[in-house]
């Protein structure tokens, strides 16, 4: 039996789905126009799962997209040496499962690849990228188009982005055939969070993609599915509810299902209504999950964080929205906040908003 997921990506056969397949042919789409994508969004709102999920689709639509998945995620304290190795072995790694996923059988070729032509700066990286389609046209009889997918971007070495993504770039812009077909970049922070020079952006070819929380009908489609599979129906308040009580924040919408299906003791042959919503909306009040501990940690890094959560939470001195006030910008970066609807700051969803409140009450002595 499948299970609502809560702990990193979720998998189709293991955990209830939204499949976000709009959003997914949106993608693939882009991947196809041969667009360099960044896709940057908070901790927990899908991220990993989506581009998994549309790196599948991808190839099962369409043989010839190659996917090359790497993830910088431990690379940040890694020279510049350490960092082409460690993406060079990813790189050759990846294009060892591709072959064969493909039925082929990896070679001395890739072998060679592996231990004779090192990637050791940006510069004989793009040349790899180069002389890749060529090499997998050679030896595998592959017409390729290599689709370059980084997780966890930010994890990019201080002393390596720039050049890195001043290479992307010379491929994105250069007449020839153009390998990688497509780039996305996978993060939390965006290129121009990421610090590193002050100077302009090198990645200015960026193609952005937003991926937005849980809309109410998928909401509903989740939670069907364990309706499907168990019997156990779900009052349309509550679905209405869990909604605007978590603005469709992922991690959210499963905890909540979590709760109600599994740890409440709601015989299955009952339908679940606001009564046990009530309940697990308490719990989720006061436990401490990944998410909130992320939350709680976020709001806590800046003093100046307070002051300003704490004004937006005031009704009568609310604070416009804008992006070019650092400190608005790096809590939209880390999803505690967001422009409502008129056009002021606001809590991302009522469960942040108590839990944030809570957090920076007076303590009594
Ligand atoms: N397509 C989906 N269907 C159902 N739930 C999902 C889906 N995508 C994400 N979730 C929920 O969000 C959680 C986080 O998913 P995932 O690890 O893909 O996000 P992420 O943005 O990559 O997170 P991180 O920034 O921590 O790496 C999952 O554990 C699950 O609760
Ligand atoms: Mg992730």
């Amino acid at each position: 039996m499948r299970s609502f997921g809560t702990r990193g990506r979720v998998y189709p056969d293991k955990h209830y789905i939204v499949p976000r397949t709009e959003e997914i042919r949106d993608f693939i789409n882009r991947i196809k126009e041969g667009r360099y994508i960044v896709l940057f969004a908070p901790r927990q709102t899908g991220k990993t799962t989506f581009f998994r999920f549309a790196a599948e689709a991808l190839t099962t639509e369409d043989q010839h997209y190659f996917p090359i998945q790497l993830n910088f995620e431990e690379y940040k304290n890694l020279n510049v040496t350490d960092f082409y190795s460690s993406f060079h072995r990813e790189l050759c790694r990846e294009l060892e499962r591709g072959i064969q996923r493909r039925g082929k059988v990896p070679s001395v070729a890739l072998e060679q690849l592996l231990t004779k032509s090192k990637i050791t700066d940006h510069v004989s990286m793009r040349y790899i990228f180069e002389n890749l389609t060529n090499f997998l046209n050679l030896h595998y009889k592959l017409d390729p188009k290599i689709v370059l997918i980084i997780d966890e971007f930010d994890g990019i070495p201080q002393s390596v982005v720039s050049d890195f993504l001043h290479s992307l770039r010379n491929i994105y812009l250069s007449d020839e055939l153009q390998c990688p077909h497509s780039v996305s970049i996978v993060g939390v922070k965006s290129i121009a969070q990421l610090n590193y020079d002050r100077s302009v952006s090198p990645f200015n070819i960026q193609d952005e993609f937003n991926l937005q929380n849980f809309s109410l009908e998928q909401i509903s489609e989740l939670l069907l599915q364990w309706t499907d599979e168990v019997g156990q129906a779900f009052d349309s308040e509550v679905i209405v509810t869990l909604h605007k009580q978590t603005a469709g924040q992922p991690f959210l919408v499963n905890r909540f299902a979590q709760i109600l299906t599994e740890e409440l003791d709601i015989p299955k042959t009952e339908t679940i209504r606001m009564e046990h919503f009530l309940t697990a909306h308490e719990q989720m009040l006061d436990e401490q999950n990944t998410n909130i501990q992320h939350l709680l940690t976020n709001v806590r890094r800046d003093r100046r964080f307070e002051k300003l959560l704490m004004r937006i939470t005031s009704y009568e001195r609310g604070l416009p929205f804008t992006l070019d006030n650092e400190i608005i910008n790096e809590l939209v970066m880390y999803g505690v906040i967001k422009k409502g609807d008129d056009r002021m700051c606001e809590i991302a969803n009522p469960i942040y908003q108590h839990r944030i409140m809570q957090a920076f009450k007076p303590k009594k002595a």
